[in-house]
Parts: structure tokens; sequence; C-alpha cells
């Protein structure tokens, strides 16, 4: 079977890099992680993916803040042209992509934020979740857009938050759901077509599931 070349940005530990890579095992899985980023020199992730064998880069983010500079957007987007990356998944990536590097990348962005959105967005959405005291929590799966965690939705898991929680217990309950969560949205979006109508992302197959 063919394989789409994807690549990851990940700023930090990695877990659910490596729930992908675990997802690629599977010879029916539809990517192969060719190229792993990072913004953060020394981020565990680069360690994760150098272990399995992957190409990993830290890339220069030559500016503080949330943003990238235009410079290593550019830097980006020439290693990922240069390897015929045909889809983006931002794992535990912190910065916001411009408008300009997503009208320049023509594949799909894909992101995992660990809150039911659109509820939560931004950081620390756990612990967010956790203080406003909700009774369901989960992750989500969205299209990148320019917005902070705002794109299409592609996917979402929830759980349940338990009378003795706390924030942690929580998170990593979340985490758990994130892993099992983002490999099957990757698989979706590259092999079943799908149109984005306003907000609203819809898979042909649930199109013709009605009929
Ligand atoms: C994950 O919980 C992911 O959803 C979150 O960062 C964590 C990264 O963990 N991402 C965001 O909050 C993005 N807004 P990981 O490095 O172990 O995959």
């Amino acid at each position: 079977m063919h394989r789409s070349a994807i690549a990851v940005l990940a700023s930090g530990r990695g877990s659910n890099l490596k729930s992908i890579l675990e997802a690629m095992k599977d010879p029916a899985w539809p990517a192969e992680v060719a190229l792993v980023l990072s913004d953060v020199q020394k981020a565990p992730a680069l360690g994760v993916a150098r272990e399995a064998g992957i190409e990993a880069i830290a890339i220069d983010p030559d500016r503080k803040g949330p943003r990238l500079s235009s410079n290593a957007e550019t830097t980006i987007l020439a290693a990922l042209a240069e390897r015929a990356i045909r889809c983006l998944v931002l794992a535990g990536f912190m910065r916001i992509l411009s408008r300009s590097f997503l009208r320049s990348f023509e594949g799909p962005v894909l992101n995992i934020h660990p809150s039911l959105l659109p509820a939560f967005p931004g950081l620390d959405a756990q612990g967010q979740a956790f203080r406003h005291g909700v009774r369901v929590a989960g992750a989500t799966v969205h299209l990148v857009d320019e917005g902070i965690d705002t794109g299409p939705i592609v996917a979402q898991s929830a759980v349940t938050v338990h009378a003795n929680d706390d924030r942690d217990a929580l998170a990593n309950r979340i985490l758990e759901a994130e892993h099992r969560l983002y490999p099957e949205a990757i698989r979706k979006v590259l092999t079943v077509p799908y149109v984005v109508e306003g907000r609203r992302l819809r898979f042909h197959e649930e199109e013709t599931s009605r009929s």
C-alpha cells in the first residue's frame, strides 16, 4: 500500500508522537513519518524520533513569543517540500503558525488539543477544564487555521471527570484518549475524502452512511 509522507512538529515530551509511531507499525496505517521538527532544541520528542530511526531537526524559532520568525517558517516549508510531505501533524507544538505558512503548505495541517473544543482553547486546557468543574472533558483533533485552536473539527473523544480527580489525573486520562484519537484521525484525513463547509468538516463516508 502507498503510504503518505507526513511530518510531525512537536515542542515537548512527544507522547503523541510515540502513539503515532506505534500506529505506523501497522502496515495498513496509511502514513509514514518522514520527519520530526521541533522549535525546542532539547525537546524529548526529537529523541523519540531519533530512537525510532526517524530524521529529527531542531529549528531555531528565531523569535520569542508564540510565533516563529518568517525565516524559521521558510526553513520548515523548505524541509517539508524537500521530503514531499503531504500532511503536517502538530503534536504538542506550542507555537502559532502564520497565515502565510498555512497558505504555502498545500496539504492538511492537523493539531491535537486536550479539551473538547471550542471549550478551553489555549494553554493548560486540562487545568482550565478541571478548575471549571466540568463533568466531561476530552480531546479534539482539528484542522489548523490562523486562530488558536479554532479550525474545523476532525475528531473528538470524551472522558469522564471523576470526583476524586486532581488536575494531573484528569490530564493523564485525556492524554490516553489523545493517544487513541490522533492516529485514527490522521488515518481518516488521509484516506477518506472530506469537504469543509463553513466550520463543519464532513467526511464523504458520513454522507453515504446516511443513505
Ligand atoms: C498534549 O496534551 C497535546 O494535546 C497538548 O500538549 C500535549 C503534548 O504532549 N497540546 C496543546 O496543548 C496544543 N495547544 P506530548 O508532547 O506528550 O504529545
